[in-house]
């Protein structure tokens, strides 16, 4: 069985939430799943937010993935078009592979949810044994593409280890 031990996220604020930054609903929402409703083996072990700078995303995935060997790491918010949204540059400049098929499952099932998961630039992939995961910035969207991902996420984290 897969013994998770270590969950991450990283929170991040998007300029269509920026406003509820105190409030970071989706963080909450996504530690109540895991936490709560327990869709995966595993604790939260750090959330954090980030404002949406690029080499602020960079240093803290390559801390939490180089320094505190996270087993997951989820990112919510910043993955659409406005001129804030860099999730997803900062994301893929430190990723040592990349892993489509994870953002291909949250991509076309969302699309059947709303046309505007076109807009969400998700990014996913592995770095040392870290998975990371972009996931967007609201509280329904965030939700959904983790639910999407769900059967990936815990067999990945398996062989990351
Ligand atoms: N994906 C799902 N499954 N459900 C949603 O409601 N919202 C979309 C999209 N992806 C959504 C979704 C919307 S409205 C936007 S603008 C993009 O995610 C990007 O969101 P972000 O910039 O907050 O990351």
């Amino acid at each position: 069985n897969i013994v998770m031990k270590k969950y991450s996220y990283l929170i991040l604020v998007s300029d269509s939430c920026s406003e509820n930054r105190a409030e970071d609903r989706s963080g909450t929402n996504l530690c109540r799943l895991i936490r709560e409703e327990n869709l995966i083996n595993g604790s939260v072990a750090v959330r954090e937010i980030v404002s949406d700078d690029a080499d602020k995303i960079k240093n803290k995935l390559m801390d939490w993935s180089d320094v505190k060997k996270l087993n997951l790491i989820l990112t919510t918010g910043g993955t659409g078009f406005s001129q804030r949204d860099v999730t997803p540059e900062a994301t893929k400049a430190i990723l040592e592979k990349e892993a489509i098929g994870i953002t291909i499952a949250m991509i076309t099932q969302s699309l059947q949810v709303t046309k505007l998961a076109m807009l969400s630039r998700l990014v996913c992939g592995s770095r040392g044994q870290s998975l990371i995961i972009n996931l967007p910035g609201s509280v329904k969207g965030s939700e959904e593409c983790f639910r999407f991902a769900l059967p990936g996420i815990t067999h990945a984290v398996d062989l990351l280890k």
